[in-house]
């Protein structure tokens, strides 16, 4: 593990009281989301959202980008919620329509693996004990364990493996994929896909995360000789800024990591990453889309950062003693952004938006998304109300 400084939290007093969200709150931005559920439920039976919205509203894709999982979470977050099947029952065609994509192979050259086999099948393996969905997550592993490189410890985010300007990159987006590994080695006493997640996030905390405490979005190691080469962005605003996307996902997917190896260093390299982003968050606790920009700057906002951070703040928190020194701020902030989110980021009910949250930024720089809802964003939305809502077994 390389030396990585602590900041601490610089604006402390901001996050030194509890702001003020009751469990009727909750409830209520629930039974919205269920709302906006209920009103796409028809329309993404047979296709999936989009990954970003249009003017606020998502297109209708089939089973082919990385983001078609998280309205397939979503309804197993609200069949969890409500207990009522026709969640489940929408959300088992979509489980035939990931094992069919995984049979023929249809865009699956990347680690999103993780992203789409943990939110359609291990969730409804996990919830319903369904032994066809634990065989298709299982399958999805392999072929996620395939992106492993022996020699560098990591496994290559993108393309195909014989793709010279992809070879050796690893993105901290990978945190939310290894989950599948450490599940498929739970479920099936192979230690081999632990292994290979266990040494990927040592290579990630070394590499991704810069000595600030701030992360690179991707960073090339030599797949031949193992040694690191350079860190850059893709969807960040330069490659020494720090995209907020990119620190959330490590806010999240260390904790992650640490649930299933029980290596302190992750949550210790938590804290800093975490504290980087709080001190660079604008009066309503809702990042902007790279952390380099400030109030003084006419740049956008990310809700869907936010929403993976509360959700990452809270995984962090179940694993710090109470008399930890930032265990009480970081409650105050997650439930400072739930709080934002809820009040003022959330689309009109009567609307014809279909998303949830407003205020997204896909990708600013492939100018895909701006300033809209993305489905990841609502997803991880859905995922913070409800474990602020209830006692939930997380699906990664
Ligand atoms: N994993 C890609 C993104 O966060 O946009």
């Amino acid at each position: 593990m390389n030396k990585v400084i602590d900041e601490g939290i610089k604006n402390i007093n901001r996050y030194e009281s509890k702001p003020n969200l009751t469990k009727n709150d909750i409830k209520k931005a629930i039974d919205h989301v269920l709302a906006k559920i209920d009103q796409n439920l028809d329309k993404y039976t047979n296709k999936f959202p989009t990954a970003s919205s249009k003017d606020l509203v998502y297109g209708e894709l089939d089973n082919v980008d990385w983001t078609a999982s998280f309205f397939t979470g979503m309804l197993w977050l609200a069949y969890e919620v409500t207990e009522d099947e026709k969640y489940k029952n929408v959300a088992k065609i979509h489980i035939q329509s990931f094992k069919e994509r995984l049979e023929k192979r249809i865009q699956l050259d990347h680690h999103d693996l993780g992203f789409l086999y943990t939110l359609s099948c291990v969730s409804s393996y996990k919830i319903t004990g369904d032994e066809e969905s634990k065989e298709i997550a299982l399958e999805a592993a392999k072929l996620l364990a395939s992106r492993y490189y022996d020699k560098a410890e990591i496994i290559q985010a993108w393309g195909d493996l014989s793709d010279p300007t992809q070879r050796g990159r690893m993105i901290i987006d990978c945190n939310m994929n290894l989950p599948l590994l450490y599940w498929a080695s739970d479920v099936t006493g192979d230690s081999s896909y632990k292994d290979m997640a266990t040494k990927h996030i040592a290579q990630a905390s070394k590499y991704l995360i810069r000595e600030d405490a701030s992360s690179f979005h991707t960073y090339y190691m030599d797949t031949k000789t193992g040694e690191p080469l350079y860190g850059n962005t893709k969807q960040g605003y330069s490659d020494d800024s720090c995209w907020a996307r990119g620190q959330a996902w490590g806010i999240y997917g260390f904790p992650l990591s640490y649930s299933y190896i029980k290596d302190w260093n992750l949550i210790e390299l938590t804290k800093k990453v975490t504290n980087y982003y709080l001190n660079r968050l604008p009066e309503d606790s809702i990042c902007y889309w790279d952390l380099i920009f400030t109030e003084k700057d006419n740049e956008e906002r990310d809700s869907s950062a936010a929403a993976i951070a509360v959700c990452g703040l809270l995984e962090l928190i179940k694993y710090l003693p109470v008399t930890d020194e930032y265990y009480e701020y970081y409650k105050n902030a997650s439930q400072m952004m739930l709080k934002s989110l809820i009040t003022d980021y959330t689309t009109d009910i009567n609307s014809d938006a279909n998303g949830l949250l407003l205020h997204g930024v896909y990708y600013k720089g492939g100018d895909c998304g701006v300033d809209e809802s993305c489905i990841f964003g609502d997803y991880y939305y859905f995922e913070a109300l409800v474990r602020a809502y209830k006692d939930w077994n997380k699906y990664w």
